[in-house]
């Protein structure tokens, strides 16, 4: 089997990591940082994590702080055009996965030059080349960005979530501090949790799955499976946030390395056309889907089950399977997952809209990587059933 890997050159984990930024950078050799973040790490003062220690280190920095949740182009060009004529050296990321994949496409984009435009990169095509080094910091457990050769940004002018791979996406290095996500609102806990979650279930019953990814989706799913509730419902629990973040940076090297699946592909539509937030339009899928994939790869999604501990280990595939399934439903529930008709979404858009959505979910290639491959007809029969 021919395996080719994909992870960050250095990752430095830890509660109160971020303190350790500018010995990262002196690490990497370089000094003249852009950072790239949102304007709520700004107002809230989280962004100090990081801003502090590099005073006291003497490293001066530029802030973009102009990002949109679920990003697009047009704020990517923007972000582009302010770091043009800044003396850096290297571009950290900080925040959830939009700021982080801002950040990416930003550093894609300065590397191609004049004219070019965020559409020019995306799958098939790929993003090989970026302008500067990377650092990429999350506050959310979480996208898993941080470890991840994608980045995903919607083109205004066709309302597609692009997603966009290759190495220029992939941090040259992370810094992964659990307690920078102590303060994440539930809901927001919640969603990228389940997106996490989905990373490594997607990671392992793919068809581009191999040992190397194996490995990290299922320490992810032992760390994710068992805190998923705890850090919602508890959110000052700091063994169940220090998982939970470890969990999703593993997540992301396992989808990173063997590629999502239909959830995934589907969800980005649903997002794009909704403006559903990823971790949600996600979550409303997952029952659906996995059920749809279940017996095309039943070992797998049972040996997920019991990873995660929603399944005994004593359990044959087949209950293990059902339970699953059970618990995916359940984890909607308790996690208060709406579903696109109770998110606000009416009838009539969301039919017209089906067709659109179906051929943007297969045009992505992650449904290809599903053990069952459906055509546009069943994706939009899922999607009808899900509404
Ligand atoms: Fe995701």
């Amino acid at each position: 089997m021919d395996i080719s890997l994909f992870a960050p050159r250095h990752m430095d984990i830890g509660g109160g990591a971020a303190s350790r930024i500018a010995a990262m950078l002196h690490r990497l050799g370089v000094s003249r940082p852009l950072i790239v973040t949102d304007p709520v790490m700004v107002s809230l003062g989280l962004i100090d994590r990081i801003r502090a220690p590099l005073d006291q280190a003497g490293i001066p920095h530029a802030i973009f702080s102009d990002t949109v949740p679920e990003p697009v182009d047009t704020v990517i060009e923007a972000g582009v055009r302010f770091a043009a004529d800044l003396d850096i050296d290297c571009i950290i990321a900080f925040g959830g996965g939009s700021p982080i994949d801002t950040a990416k496409a930003i550093n894609i984009l300065r590397a191609a030059g004049q004219g070019a435009r965020m559409r020019d990169f995306k799958v098939p095509h790929t993003a090989d080349h970026a302008a500067l080094p990377l650092i990429a910091i999350p506050t959310t457990a979480g996208t898993g960005s941080e470890a991840t050769r994608f980045t995903v940004i919607t083109d205004t002018g066709t309302d597609e979530k692009m997603l966009i791979a290759g190495l220029g996406a992939l941090p040259v290095a992370a810094i992964v501090d659990f307690e920078l996500s102590m303060s994440v609102p539930a809901r927001t806990t919640a969603d990228t949790g389940i997106d996490a979650f989905t990373h490594a279930l997607e990671a392992l019953v793919s068809r581009r799955a191999n040992p190397i990814s194996d490995g990290y989706a299922r320490a992810a799913l032992r760390l994710i499976g068992p805190n998923l509730r705890t850090v919602y419902r508890e959110p000052d629990n700091r063994a169940a946030r220090a998982a939970m973040m470890l969990g999703a940076t593993l997540a992301g090297l396992a989808f990173s390395n063997a590629s999502v699946a239909l959830v995934h592909g589907m969800s980005r539509p649903i997002g794009a056309h909704f403006h559903v937030p990823h971790g949600l339009s996600n979550a409303m899928l997952l029952p659906a889907v996995t059920r749809y994939s279940l017996n095309a790869a039943l070992p797998r999604y049972a040996e997920a089950a019991r990873l995660a501990g929603f399944a005994p280990d004593t359990d044959a595939d087949q209950l293990a399977g059902a339970r699953l399934l059970e618990e995916l439903e359940t984890l909607n529930h308790d996690l208060a997952v709406p579903t696109p008709s109770a998110f606000g979404i009416a009838r009539s858009d969301w039919d017209r809209t089906q067709p659109t959505m179906a051929t943007q979910a297969l045009a992505s290639g992650s449904p290809a990587n599903n053990p069952l491959i459906p055509d546009e007809t069943q994706i939009m029969k899922i999607y009808a059933e899900i509404y």
